[in-house]
């Protein structure tokens, strides 16, 4: 058995599981009749529990911002978007008013009985491009939305949209940009309750998580457009780490990024390639997003690569 396969072996999907694959498959096969182009983003980082009722976990950085953001400009250029993202990460549309912002986009007429609520002027400029968007996707049944939390929710979940993205063959594009743990604790070696802190401080002994790469690209969707993200902090190995996970999966693309710069700039690598994608600082205090520029450019490669694998 390889790696992987163990993994889901020793791993109980989770609850939510069927209602999910019920969903990725109605909502494939409404979008594969409509001969549309179809992207499956993954989005945010995945927590590895230390407890089975777990009170702790280890955790990283990722807010999902690449991905929420991703998500919009792909709407925009026309593919249909399978958002599977990290419960409560960001999400598309709703990250423009996270937090404060949003109460500070509204203005309070306490009259009573008659208190009312509106949007403040120079807000509408703001909300109403976000707005329309929202509802055209939403209306149009465009996104579908599943959520993971655990690293085994988002091995199982991968593996339920790939099987059902599989009809779109070329059509579909795989922009995996969660961040995926790389260690774990194996089901059967974790705690069923709570660590207890007065038998001393405990050893915990992570291991390996598969790279469910291999079996997405030779199995699962085997004909698709897969794009995968490579993160560094050491920016002397960052081509070097992209090309090796090309030369090794035989995937599409891989975009290399800095998580001190991945909101400036970020480096394309392919086969053959690799060039970089970056933001001016004008471009920067203008509010451009750097996933625009992202997006374009994946769409480019993906529509340059049905013109060739046709079938
Ligand atoms: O959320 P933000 O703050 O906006 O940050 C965005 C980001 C920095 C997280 C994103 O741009 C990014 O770089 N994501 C990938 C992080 C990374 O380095 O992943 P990796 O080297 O562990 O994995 C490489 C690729 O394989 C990734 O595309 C990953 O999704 C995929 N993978 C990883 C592990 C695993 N078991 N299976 C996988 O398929």
């Amino acid at each position: 058995m390889s790696h992987w396969e163990e993994f889901y072996a020793t791993h109980l999907p989770p609850t939510d599981f069927e209602d999910n694959r019920i969903l990725l498959k109605e909502f494939c096969e409404r979008h594969k009749k409509a001969g549309e182009r179809i992207v499956l983003i993954t989005s945010g980082g995945t927590t590895v529990p230390l407890e089975h009722n777990t009170v702790r976990f280890v955790d990283n950085f990722s807010a999902g911002t690449r991905g929420a953001a991703s998500a919009e400009y792909f709407l925009e250029h026309g593919y249909v978007v399978i958002f599977m993202h990290r419960l409560k990460s960001l999400e598309p549309f709703t990250r423009h008013f996270s937090g404060q912002k949003f109460m500070d986009m509204l203005e309070l007429h306490d009259q009573g009985p008659n208190t009312s609520i509106t949007v403040k002027p120079d807000s509408v400029d703001v909300l109403a491009p976000v707005l329309a968007s929202y509802k055209h996707a939403q209306e149009g049944g465009r996104v579908l939305y599943v959520t993971f939390t655990t690293v085994s929710d988002y091995f199982w979940l991968l593996r339920a949209a790939c099987e059902c993205l599989a009809i779109f063959e070329t059509k579909a594009l795989l922009f995996l940009a969660a961040a995926v743990s790389d260690f774990y604790v194996p089901s059967n070696e974790m705690p069923t309750h709570k660590i207890q802190s007065g038998a001393g401080a405990p050893t915990i002994q992570l291991q390996l998580v598969p790279k469910l790469l291999a079996p997405l690209v030779n199995l699962w969707v085997p004909h698709a457009f897969v794009v995968s993200f490579k993160l560094e902090t050491d920016e002397s190995i960052l081509i070097v780490k992209a090309r090796d996970s090309l030369n090794k999966y035989k995937h599409k693309l891989v975009i290399g990024n800095m998580l001190q710069t991945r909101r400036q700039k970020v480096v394309f690598v392919t086969k053959d390639t690799s060039f970089e994608v970056s933001l001016t600082r004008e471009q920067m205090l203008n509010g451009m997003e750097i996933e625009d520029s992202i997006v374009t450019n994946v769409i480019t490669n993906h529509t340059e690569f049905l013109k060739t694998h046709q079938y």
